[in-house]
């Protein structure tokens, strides 16, 4: 046995430097301990924020593609992935200023964020308790809205942002309208916090293919179209303004029917759709 391995002192560093001293630490010393975790976690929230800021980008792609597919399959236009933003090409994006039900260029349709807006003194109202029906608080005073316009150049279908509260959380999604602006196209969400197997039946297909045909506005602008409670019954007269209620949703149900007699109506694109429907004459 040398000299050296007899000796039970710990030894003086050979390396002076910070880091050797650090090293030479006992490792159940606190001071250690701790500097090692901190350590740790300044590494990891490192590579967090990297790859969260790496993907940032990648983010806000899908969500764009996503948003375009909601809005290709509401208008019932048909498109494959790798088809989508072809498809996407014969659809005209505009704003609308909501107050006037007039086309506005004030703001770009193509980067406006109206859910942002909402929330940005500049650009939105506050809507009033009484006629908040779907539970938004305020709203943007502009809206990005979607025409698809026939080989003729004439407006077919088009598909207004819609949302509203159901039982756990907002519902976002769009709703389309057939050239008329009072026939409903179709209804799809593509954001929603209701449980699957009740709530969540709104993402069930069958019950979406209601919505296509519904007298969703009459001739002097109002909302006719309505969820039911229970299905509706065949014969049933009324059965043009009537959509089946989400069984076991109640909640939801009537969530949705506040949310699209809200943007339907007369305080939010009512005097839009209005203005549209004259002006077909
Ligand atoms: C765990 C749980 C989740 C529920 N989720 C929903 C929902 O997403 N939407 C809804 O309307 N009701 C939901 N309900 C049921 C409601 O509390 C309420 O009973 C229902 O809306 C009544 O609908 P009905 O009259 O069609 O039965 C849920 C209930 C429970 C216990």
């Amino acid at each position: 046995m040398t000299k050296h391995e007899l000796n039970e002192e710990p030894q003086p560093s050979a390396n002076p430097s910070v880091v050797g001293r650090f090293l030479d630490m006992p490792n159940d010393s606190i001071f250690k301990t701790f500097a090692v975790a901190i350590l740790l976690c300044l590494i990891c929230s490192f590579f967090v924020s990297m790859s969260a800021t790496v993907l940032k980008p990648l983010q806000i792609a899908n969500k764009e593609l996503d948003k375009r597919k909601n809005i290709l399959a509401v208008a019932g236009i048909p498109f494959t992935n790798e088809t989508i933003n072809q498809a996407f090409d014969q659809i005209d994006s505009r704003v609308v200023d909501l107050e006037t039900g007039e086309y506005t260029e004030v703001v770009n349709a193509e980067t406006f964020d109206q859910l942002s807006a909402s929330k940005d003194p500049e650009y939105s109202v506050d809507v009033a308790s009484e006629i908040d029906i779907a539970t938004i608080g305020s709203r943007s005073r502009y809206a990005v809205v979607y025409q698809i316009n026939d080989a003729n150049g004439d407006l077919e279908k088009l598909v207004l942002p819609v949302r509203g509260y159901g039982l756990w959380g907002t519902l976002y999604g769009f709703i389309a309208l057939h050239a008329d602006m009072q026939t409903a196209a179709g209804l799809k969400f593509y954001e929603h916090k209701e449980t699957p197997g009740l709530g969540a039946k709104v993402d069930n297909l069958d019950w979406q293919a209601q919505w296509d045909g519904k007298k969703a506005i009459d001739s002097n602008g109002l909302v006719t179209v309505s969820l039911i409670k229970g299905l509706v019954a065949p014969g049933d007269p009324d059965a043009a303004k009537k959509i089946d209620g989400l069984s076991g949703a109640t909640l939801t149900s009537n969530g949705v029917n506040n949310l699209v007699h809200y943007w339907l109506g007369d305080h939010a694109f009512g005097p839009f759709l209005n203005k549209l429907r004259n002006s077909r004459g």
